[in-house]
């Protein structure tokens, strides 16, 4: 028996959501225990592509339970998109096969209202999705928040929505100049939404725990990326939760002494969604290269993701913010035709030597890689199945990238599709 965290182990799409859809397979539960529909989990089924951002990505397979955390905070409308979107495409045909812990935070319109208001200061701006989840956070943390458990309370919530609106109009009106929210309509849509979510309500800690006594695998599946989380990420460049695999206790109710491995995703290089320092980023003809290789246009917003090289001084911070006990290494196809490669192996810092990553986004704004060159393979490795397929130019370039993590790559992915993985080792045995 074997419980498995999946973790983003740089600035999110490092391509958890296929990770997490192949590893369903060796847990019988898969849980999220942070964000919200700020993430974006892709699934590629034969030529089916699916996007996931709310519902676990253990989602397609049948007979397999979904449990969204007390960690997660929830836009209603949204995730009943996504349960009519899975629905009409023949999943999820039994809804006990989805779970959603009553502690959860419900996301409000003024979160989303607020989130875009204040994006709309450019010196300030972060870059965010737009979906509310910061200033959510905020209501949570303030403890003044909504969660699921009220929203399918009528009375309860209607009290609720009647404290807050009064704050939150003035601050929306007075200090942003945007439009006032009302609350008789707020009430009526959100109570529709309310019938509808009521029964997928449980208890996510009793459930897990349960679960973990009667010998099952459970999978957690983490959103965003290790440097985005609010506290050990690039602040304030960051997303509003615990992205590392401790957020797995607090956003589960799961204690740490149950977790076996945790596995962190990242790609061949490394992406970055909006705004915050980026090393080893590319802002020119290369970085444009491997954005069209590898099609890097954001799965929640659209937007062009910023591509640099793999950065192992980032991902041994990763390594040892979260415990990784091994590495799935993504996206090695996008590689196929350079001729040279590169790995930011550490960092200059004012004429000094840095090894360590910087916890202090201005100092990382002043960094500039040291790289060393790897020749490329210049050929496809879309059909590799084991590491013997891969050519030798691939296989020193995996070695590189393990040796400067300290950690063992236990998957290598070569495609978006299912089939297009090589995997080494199994995280569940
Ligand atoms: P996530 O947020 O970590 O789940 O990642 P996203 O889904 O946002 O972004 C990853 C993108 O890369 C998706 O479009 C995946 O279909 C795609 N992808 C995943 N693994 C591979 C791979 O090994 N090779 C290629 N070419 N694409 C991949
Ligand atoms: P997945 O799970 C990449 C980024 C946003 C922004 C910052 C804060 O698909 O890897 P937020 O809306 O969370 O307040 O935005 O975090 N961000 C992501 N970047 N992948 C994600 O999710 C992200 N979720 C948030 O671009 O820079
Ligand atoms: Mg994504």
């Amino acid at each position: 028996m074997a419980n498995v965290v999946i973790i983003g182990a740089q600035w999110g799409d490092e391509g958890k959501g296929k990770v997490v859809d192949i590893y369903t397979e060796h847990a019988q539960q898969v849980v999220r225990f942070q964000g919200g529909n700020n993430a974006g989990h892709t699934l590629v089924v034969g030529d089916e592509t699916i996007v996931l951002h709310l519902i676990p990505s253990g989602i397609l397979h049948p007979g397999k339970r979904c449990v969204i955390g007390n960690g997660v905070v929830l836009d209603p409308k949204i995730f009943l998109g996504e349960i009519e979107g899975l629905k009409k495409r023949g999943y999820l045909k039994d809804d006990r096969q989805l779970v959603l812990d009553g502690n959860l935070h419900i996301i409000m319109p003024w979160h989303k209202a607020v989130d875009l208001a204040r994006e709309k200061d450019v010196s300030r701006k972060i870059g965010t999705t737009g979906r509310g989840i910061g200033p959510c956070y905020e209501d949570k943390i303030g403890r003044r928040g909504i969660r699921l458990s009220d929203l399918i309370k009528p009375q309860v919530f209607r009290r609720k929505v009647k404290e807050m609106l009064p704050e939150k109009n003035f601050l929306l009106e007075k200090f942003f100049g945007e439009p006032l929210l009302n609350e008789d309509q707020i009430v009526e849509e959100y109570s529709a939404y309310a019938m509808q979510i009521e029964k997928y309500l449980g208890c996510c800690s009793s459930s897990l725990n349960k679960a973990i006594n009667a010998g099952e695998n459970l999978l957690f599946e983490g959103a965003q990326g290790t440097l985005l989380d609010i506290d050990h990420g690039t602040y304030p460049y960051v997303t509003s939760s615990s992205t590392c695999s401790g957020g797995v206790c607090t956003g589960t109710g799961v204690a740490p002494k149950h977790i076996n491995s945790v596995v962190g995703i990242t790609k061949a290089y490394c992406t970055r969604v909006g705004e915050g320092p980026f090393p080893s980023e590319l802002n020119d003809e290369m970085g444009e290269r491997i954005r069209k290789a590898g099609n890097e246009f954001g799965s929640t917003t659209g937007r062009p993701r910023r591509c640099g090289w793999f950065d192992a001084v980032a991902i041994r911070e990763a390594v040892r913010l979260n415990g990784l006990t091994g590495l799935a290494v993504t996206k090695l196809d996008v590689l196929n035709e350079l001729d040279n490669i590169k790995i930011c192996t550490a960092y200059s810092y004012q004429g000094q030597l840095l090894e360590e990553f910087p916890r202090d986004a201005d100092i990382l704004r002043e960094c500039t890689p040291i790289y060393e060159e790897f020749d490329g393979w210049q050929s496809d490795i879309c059909d590799a199945r084991s590491m013997a397929d891969l050519p030798d130019a691939a296989k020193a370039y995996l070695a590189k990238m393990e040796e400067l993590a300290g950690c063992p790559a236990v998957l290598v992915s070569v495609g978006p599709r299912r089939d297009q993985t090589i995997q080494i080792s199994n995280p569940f045995v």
